[in-house]
């Protein structure tokens, strides 16, 4: 069974989908940490993100892997370097749009992700789950919250990783990934007419994944 979860960043989607795999006993995939590892893959090699031809050239012969811990969390590997922490620092959160929205990087990185959820069941969290990459997954949901509520969310997990980066900067950061995310051409941020809507702002973590594993039960009897 694959269950797509699709929504804006910090919406808290991440944190419901691996709470919600390891109930379900499913693989979590986050996919937004594939684009991630390849925007690190640039930095890292002196290319603009803005530099589209290069960005696919990397994007070709990237290898980029998700470890499954016991605890349910993912180890992002890049080329065989464990680059889970790197990839969420804001250099990167700042220019991820802009490698997302290139049309044969999405080619490429959405193959990897179909080969990883084919291999049985899976949770996977990202933009266009729902609507490209498993468009018949067979549980969908749309997880939002206010722009204030997820800005709250994003500070306060970045302090927690001691990044000292000011709120301001977050709600910049968020308009602006909302922004590209939802117009670009090839996939934008949709929710798919058939995912469940789930807003957020006003409900614990526990009550997400408790609504969310109960449709996937009731799905899966
Ligand atoms: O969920 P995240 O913040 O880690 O995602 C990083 C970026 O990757 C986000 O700005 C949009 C992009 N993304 C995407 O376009 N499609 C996905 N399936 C997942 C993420």
């Amino acid at each position: 069974m694959i269950v797509a979860i699709d929504g804006p960043a910090g919406a808290g989607k991440s944190t419901v989908a691996k709470i919600l795999a390891k109930k379900l006993g499913f693989l979590y995939i986050d996919t937004g940490a594939m684009y991630r590892a390849l925007t690190l893959k640039a930095l890292n090699n002196n290319v603009s993100t803005g530099n589209q031809d290069a960005v696919i050239a990397l994007a070709r012969t990237v290898k980029i892997e998700l470890l499954h811990n016991p605890d349910g969390s993912l180890t992002v590997m890049l080329d065989g370097a464990d680059v889970s922490m790197a990839i969420r620092q804001p250099r990167i959160t700042q220019v991820v749009s802009d490698v997302a929205k290139i049309k044969e990087v999405r080619e490429i990185l959405v193959n990897m992700q179909r080969e990883c959820g084919e291999k049985g069941d899976c949770v996977l969290d990202g933009r266009d789950i729902g609507t490209v990459v498993f468009p018949q997954a067979e549980k969908k949901f749309f997880i939002d919250a206010s722009r204030e509520e997820r800005t709250r969310r994003r500070f306060k997990e970045l302090r927690g990783m001691g990044e000292k980066i000011e709120e301001a900067a977050v709600a910049q950061d968020l308009a602006n990934r909302d922004r590209i995310d939802s117009t670009r051409q090839t996939s934008p941020l949709r929710r798919a007419p058939d995912a469940l809507y789930i807003d957020t702002t006003d409900l614990s973590i526990e009550q997400v994944v408790e609504k969310m594993f109960s449709l996937c039960k009731k799905n899966a009897e």
